[in-house]
């Protein structure tokens, strides 16, 4: 019998590797979907169809459409990864991230009992590095203090100790991954990595004239999440449910990021001035682009409080859980991020020439 799984924001980057990780090991997956006016499925369409992979509609503000779901499933494992995890939406959204965000986690947690799975049924909570927030310590583990920065971090932290109360309480199988950064050609667009991946490839292709960012100095640790979803998976296979961090180790900024991101692109870069007059000048390049600012700051992607400097000590994981962090490297993550923009851009561009001349193509009878 495959052991069956639930996944909570399957749509989602992290939930649509994680599925075929799981498909791949022979699960049954189940994921939990909400409905959109238009269609948020592009990260999972190559599974559909699939014998072993199923969809279910819930949304995590709705406890009765979770409880639904986990008794008709009645899954072995659950990964609760749905969240609004924008954490500058969520200065926005404060009221509807901690609804989803943290209530969220316990509406699952009480949909196992609810099902009277809680013997059975193992919990994966998607934790964050952003608890460690105003950071009190540099790398953090798993002891470091948690100083959360945001509404965003603020419901995440309640989801963390929801899960150990319940761990604690019940003897729930439930455990948190704190996660660092992880990124990947499929990480939404407004995420400061795909934003850059995603405006070097259109500068480099001449779609876009400049590439506006908040905090060029914010340090981040930026692992690749193809490598991060096997954790999640290996955290559940414990003898003993436990919390892990997961990181790379480590540490780059955002200025750091996109010049490598830029040069990756055929374009070098030259920062220059300070703050708010910070800019990225091509210093090489397309002839076009040579002298022209490419990169400047606005204050528009400033946050009300901004977590600066994070980076994750893997020991517990690599120890306890045999996980190698090493195995995608920045360098690597740039280039794969940016190779694949390059091509999405340019499979665009050709999209959107055959569109602008489609009424032409009609007329002389080239297209039909
Ligand atoms: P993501 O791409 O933003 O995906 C979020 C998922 O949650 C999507 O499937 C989204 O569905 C779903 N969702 C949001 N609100 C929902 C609701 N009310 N009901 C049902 N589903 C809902 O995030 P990700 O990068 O894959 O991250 C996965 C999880 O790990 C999140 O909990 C995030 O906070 C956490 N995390 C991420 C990182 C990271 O660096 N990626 C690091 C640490 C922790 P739609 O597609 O319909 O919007
Ligand atoms: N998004 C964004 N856009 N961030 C920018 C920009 C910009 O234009 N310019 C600078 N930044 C800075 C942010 O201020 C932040 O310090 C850093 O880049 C990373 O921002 P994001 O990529 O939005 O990610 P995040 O670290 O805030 O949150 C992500 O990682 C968390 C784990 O630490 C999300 O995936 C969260 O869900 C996750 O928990």
């Amino acid at each position: 019998m495959s052991r069956v799984a639930l996944i909570t924001g399957v749509t989602g980057q992290d939930g649509s590797f994680l599925s075929e990780f799981l498909l791949e090991k022979g699960y049954e997956v189940h994921g939990i979907i909400r409905r959109s006016s238009v269609d948020f499925r592009e990260r999972i369409a190559h599974l559909e169809g699939k014998a072993n992979f199923h969809l279910h509609y819930a949304d995590m503000g709705d406890s009765m459409s979770i409880v639904k779901v986990v008794d008709r499933v009645r899954p072995d494992e659950i990964y609760n990864l749905a969240a609004q995890s924008h954490v500058q939406v969520s200065f926005d959204s404060p009221e509807y991230t901690a609804n989803v965000d943290a209530t969220g986690v316990l509406r699952v947690l009480e949909a196992v009992r609810a099902c009277h799975l809680e013997d059975r049924c193992r919990i994966y909570q998607a934790s964050t590095s952003e608890l460690y927030g105003k950071v009190e310590a540099v790398p953090q583990n798993e002891d470091t203090p948690f100083h959360p920065y945001s509404p965003y971090a603020v419901a995440k932290l309640y989801g963390y100790w929801i899960v150990k109360e319940y761990r604690e309480a019940y003897g729930m199988y439930c455990c948190s991954g704190i996660l660092f950064n992880h990124e990947s050609e499929r990480r939404g667009e407004t995420f400061v990595t795909r934003k850059i991946t995603l405006a070097a490839a259109r500068i480099a292709q001449g779609l876009q004239d400049c590439l506006y960012l908040g905090n060029l100095s914010s340090l981040r640790d930026w692992g690749y999440a193809k490598d991060y979803v096997e954790c999640m998976w290996l955290i559940l296979q414990q003898e003993q449910p436990d919390d892990f961090v997961i990181a790379t180790g480590v540490q780059h900024s955002v200025r750091e990021f996109a010049d490598l991101a830029f040069r990756e692109a055929g374009i070098e870069l030259r920062f220059e001035g300070e703050g708010a007059d910070e800019k990225g000048v091509c210093v090489n390049g397309p002839e076009r682009l040579i002298g022209k600012t490419l990169v400047a700051v606005s204050k528009d992607f400033y946050r009300p409080t901004d977590v600066v400097n994070l980076c994750g000590d893997p020991s517990k994981a690599r120890t306890q859980l045999g996980w190698n962090p090493s195995k995608t490297s920045f360098e690597q993550l740039v280039k794969l991020m940016v190779e694949h923009d390059m091509a999405k851009v340019a499979a665009e561009g050709v999209a959107a020439h055959v569109r602008t001349n489609l009424a032409e193509y009609l007329e002389k009878g080239i297209v039909k």
